[in-house]
């Protein structure tokens, strides 16, 4: 294994086991995930950190895809204890394993900065959501003020090695948009506790057209 698999294989899901878990994050979580209804597809489903705040009384299935195998196995034992029949699939958000049309809301929370290609992964999740279905996203990004900027653009080089290919600076809302969907957010600040470069977050639903 070379040191770079080992990281992401070791320590990366260490540090992502921290900064995923913490209460004041899942506050944030609070306020999407429990809004998921019918058939489910968690985008980077991996640690399984949503888990315990879906509605199971709203949601018929469970689907979800993420490229760490780490995170991945620790996502489908929490969903094995919590006795759920679930699909959870190696894979990435480039290139969805599952047909057109086939989800009512796709979930994504804290993906889209680690992604490979964003609007290649926004056009895959329109393509698998049903007309009139539902993107829930939470995701940190680009701050509007020129100071946290000057400091995304100068971080993020070294951060996105150490961090699982984290970018800092990506825009959420207007990615979202752009990929065809209509806004509905529900909130944005910068998030109390982290420096501003690191803590601009944005959650909200994303509907596409019926
Ligand atoms: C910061 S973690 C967030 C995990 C989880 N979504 C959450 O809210 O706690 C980023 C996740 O995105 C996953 N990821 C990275 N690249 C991806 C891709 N191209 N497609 C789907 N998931 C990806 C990582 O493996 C990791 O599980």
């Amino acid at each position: 294994m070379g040191l770079r698999n080992w990281y992401d294989a070791t320590v990366l899901p260490r540090i992502i086991r921290l900064g995923c878990s913490s209460p004041e994050i899942a506050e944030l979580r609070r306020q999407v995930v429990p809004l998921a209804r019918g058939a489910v597809l968690e985008m980077g489903c991996g640690g399984g950190f949503n888990q315990p705040l879906y509605d199971s009384a709203q949601v018929t299935s469970m689907a979800g895809i993420d490229p760490n195998g780490a995170l991945l196995a620790a996502a489908r034992e929490k969903a094995a204890e919590r006795g759920w029949q679930v699909d959870l699939r190696e894979g990435v958000g480039e290139a969805i394993p599952f047909p057109d049309e086939s989800f009512d809301t796709v979930v994504c929370t804290y993906t889209l900065c680690s992604v490979d290609d964003t609007a290649r992964v926004l056009a895959e999740m329109r393509r698998v959501l049903k007309p009139g279905g539902r993107l829930l996203y939470l995701e940190h990004g680009k701050a509007p003020d020129p100071g946290p900027q000057r400091w995304q653009r100068r971080i993020e080089p070294v951060w996105k090695r150490m961090m699982g290919n984290c970018h800092l600076a990506r825009e959420v809302g207007g990615a979202i948009a752009r990929a065809g969907f209509t806004l509905k957010p529900v909130g944005q600040e910068y998030f109390k506790g982290a420096p501003r470069w690191a803590g601009w977050m944005e959650w909200g639903v994303a509907v596409k057209a019926g």
